[in-house]
């Protein structure tokens, strides 16, 4: 902590002179999570946050989509992202195009987007969805069948726990697909009495091996709310991290899969992007109305 006083100082004088606010997503490391975030979350609380916050300056301590969510809901705010390689597997797996050939396929099934998409994608969706409400937003479609886009792990976590008729693009997360089923029951002999909590990106036969999945908040949730003697989050391996010091009374045991986008971002990017204003987020005006459209569906479906 000591080594990064004196950029956490920095940068707080920096946004308080810029009348900015820093939005950190749960695997965030400590010292941005800790450090230097106005508001912390998952990828629905940070929209909704950026949607109601008073600044001038949004700089997002995540990845490139939840930036361009900002964005479009945002429009006026001016949008940093401190490096924008900082991608996401799931929304470099389908395009726009992508979408179109779902809806030639399934004629007539509305298509509910997982917030990782571009806003492109976001725009041709007729809704989106994050992890933590993905099964409400499924279920409220009048139709039958509905196209899931682009995560295939939380598609068929959704169709595992829905009646409709789930259909999905092959998309995955290069995290979370790397746990198997094997690897759960090997953490649960080596650590006798551990609670296996799961994101939902996780494989159906992962999560089966869980005593439970949710968001990013929802294993916050849980964690707070059962406060397990031992527990182990199968997911990104930051947000044990930051959440350790708030539970003292729980021990997280490892494995540590870490996130290569979200590793991206560190206090020194954020001090430069605050000091420089470069790496401002834009998204087309025409492309930010449709896609606003489907992030306020969702939003409006979650209250
Ligand atoms: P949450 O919505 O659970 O925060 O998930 C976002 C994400 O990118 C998980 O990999
Ligand atoms: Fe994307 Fe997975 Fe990284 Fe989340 S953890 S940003 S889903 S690659």
């Amino acid at each position: 902590w000591a080594m990064h006083a004196p950029y956490v100082k920095a940068i707080n004088e920096l946004k308080a002179k810029r009348n900015a606010v820093i939005l950190g997503h749960n695997y965030m490391t400590p010292d941005i999570y800790h450090g230097v975030s106005d508001f912390v979350g998952d990828s629905l609380q940070l929209a909704i946050k950026a949607a109601e916050v008073e600044a001038d300056v949004i700089v997002q301590a995540g990845v490139h989509f939840m930036a361009e969510t900002s964005k479009i809901l945002s429009p006026d705010k001016i949008v940093l992202m401190p490096d924008m390689q900082a991608g996401c597997s799931l929304a470099e797996s389908i395009t726009a195009e992508g979408i179109e050939e779902m809806r030639a396929k399934y004629p007539g099934a509305p298509v509910v987007s997982y917030v990782n998409t571009t806003a492109e994608v976001k725009a041709a969706s007729d809704i989106c969805c994050t992890s933590s409400n993905a099964l409400r937003i499924v279920n409220a479609m009048e139709q039958d069948t509905v196209i899931m886009t682009p995560d295939q792990y939380l598609a068929q976590n959704v169709a595992n726990e829905s009646h409709k008729n789930i259909v999905y693009w092959p998309g995955s997360c290069i995290v979370h697909e790397q746990f198997t089923p094997q690897d759960l029951r090997d953490y649960r002999a080596y650590n006798p009495g551990v609670r296996l909590i799961a994101h939902p990106e996780c494989p159906p036969d992962v999560v089966a091996e869980a005593d439970f999945s949710g968001s990013t908040s929802g294993i916050l949730k849980y964690v707070t709310d059962e406060k397990p003697e031992k527990a182990l989050l199968i997911t990104e391996c930051s947000m044990a991290s930051n959440i350790s010091d708030q539970l003292p009374e729980v021990e997280f045991v490892g494995p540590c899969n870490m996130c290569p986008y979200m590793r991206k971002i560190t206090l020194e990017n954020i001090l430069w992007v605050l000091h420089s204003m470069e790496n401002q987020v834009e998204v087309d005006e025409e492309i930010a109305a449709k896609a606003r459209l489907s992030v306020q569906r969702m939003i409006d479906l979650s209250k």
